[in-house]
């Protein structure tokens, strides 16, 4: 039987965090032999706040070595950049035209960023899900693994989806798949290291609040040393105390425990003695990615022939998909 398709991506905004590592990659790279994986560097959707041309270019293939680095297996799966697939830019258009305006209006992450823009935010910005719903779509993904904050963004991908089917499409023959999210329960929600009550998050003016899977050893301990804590002796899981959940959680997965396990642990322990506990297992974890991530960096003729070929494979479910769509929607073919 055909594995099932696999989509997902993140933006070249900023460095990766533990945020994006433990509620995306880490997901990625466990599953990945069970399905075919498609894993693109978003780099559309990052012009849709303000950026750096100058920049760009060498954030998106950071990216593309972070995966690798993070264990992402040519064997199993095709690494490309979006920017370098047109169909994804013209199925977005195709989609916005069977989009209502109000279902974009209602995305929390749109509101949200929009606040943080005031007056100059872009038509880009609100179209930003039904760009994602394309890259899903142009794939026929069955499942897509995101952090929890991608959600709404995907229930908007199947609602589109069942849209254009219901009004182009018979019953019978859908001309796209809609997909399943894939949302783990731990890691999908990691919290700012100064806020447990607000996500870790790449805009985020202070570096403070994540740590990035490229960090250094000594930013690593200043950022854990001066996180916020809470005066409670014992630590534990709990509502009341989301810095400290958090905090555990971190551990909990940088050191391949169970919950259980960690609550054993360190119930009996101040944050005198956890700190440096987790600072050591977080430097620990990122140690293999970093040293593997300098290794892919140098070499960027390899960088390039990889996302060459992933490119050419990736374009020609692309193409396929938007052609159905196309026809589907009436056009006639190039001339
Ligand atoms: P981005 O770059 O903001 O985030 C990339 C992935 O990281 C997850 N994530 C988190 N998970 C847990 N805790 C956090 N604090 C945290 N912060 C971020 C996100 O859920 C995401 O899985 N819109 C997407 C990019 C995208 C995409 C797609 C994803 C564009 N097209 C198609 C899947 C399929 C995004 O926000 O990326």
């Amino acid at each position: 039987m055909a594995k099932q398709r696999v989509l997902s991506g993140v933006q070249p905004t900023g460095n990766l965090h533990l945020g994006n590592y433990l509620g995306a990659i880490r997901n990625w790279v466990e599953a990945q032999s069970e399905y075919d994986n498609y894993f693109c560097v978003v780099d559309l959707h990052a012009i849709t706040v303000p950026h750096d041309p100058k920049t760009l270019a060498a954030d998106t293939e950071t990216i593309a070595a972070l995966y690798l680095a993070c264990g992402i297996d040519l064997q199993y799966s095709t690494i490309f950049v979006q920017s370098h697939i047109s169909a994804h830019s013209e199925l977005a258009w195709l989609l916005n035209c069977v989009t209502p305006l109000n279902w974009l209006e209602r995305m929390i992450q749109f509101k949200e960023k929009a606040v943080k823009q005031g007056e100059n935010v872009s038509v880009g910005l609100l179209d930003y899900p039904v760009l994602m719903a394309a890259d899903i779509l142009l794939y026929d993904a069955d499942r897509v693994p995101v952090g929890e904050d991608q959600k709404q963004h995907l229930e908007l991908t199947r609602d589109i989806a069942a849209r254009f089917n219901d009004q182009f499409a018979n019953p019978e023959t859908p001309v796209l798949k809609v997909p399943e999210p894939l949302i783990r329960s731990e890691g999908a929600r990691v919290m700012s290291l100064t806020d447990g009550t607000r996500k870790m998050s790449k805009s985020d003016p202070s570096e403070m609040s994540r740590i990035n899977l490229l960090d250094s050893p000594d930013a690593i301990a200043k950022k854990i040393k001066r996180c916020k804590t809470d005066p409670i002796r014992g630590l534990s899981f709990s509502r009341d105390r989301p810095e400290c959940t958090n905090l555990l959680t971190l551990y909990a997965l940088l050191s391949n425990q169970s919950t259980a396990a960690v609550a054993a642990e360190c119930q009996d322990m101040g944050w005198g003695q956890f700190k440096p506990l987790l600072t050591e297992t977080a430097i620990a974890a990122l140690k293999p990615i970093q040293e593997k991530y300098k290794e892919i960096i140098e070499e960027r003729d390899y960088l390039e022939t990889i996302l060459r070929e992933g490119r050419e494979k990736a374009e020609i479910s692309a193409n396929d998909v938007l052609g159905r769509v196309k026809k589907a929607l009436g056009y006639s073919k190039p001339l």
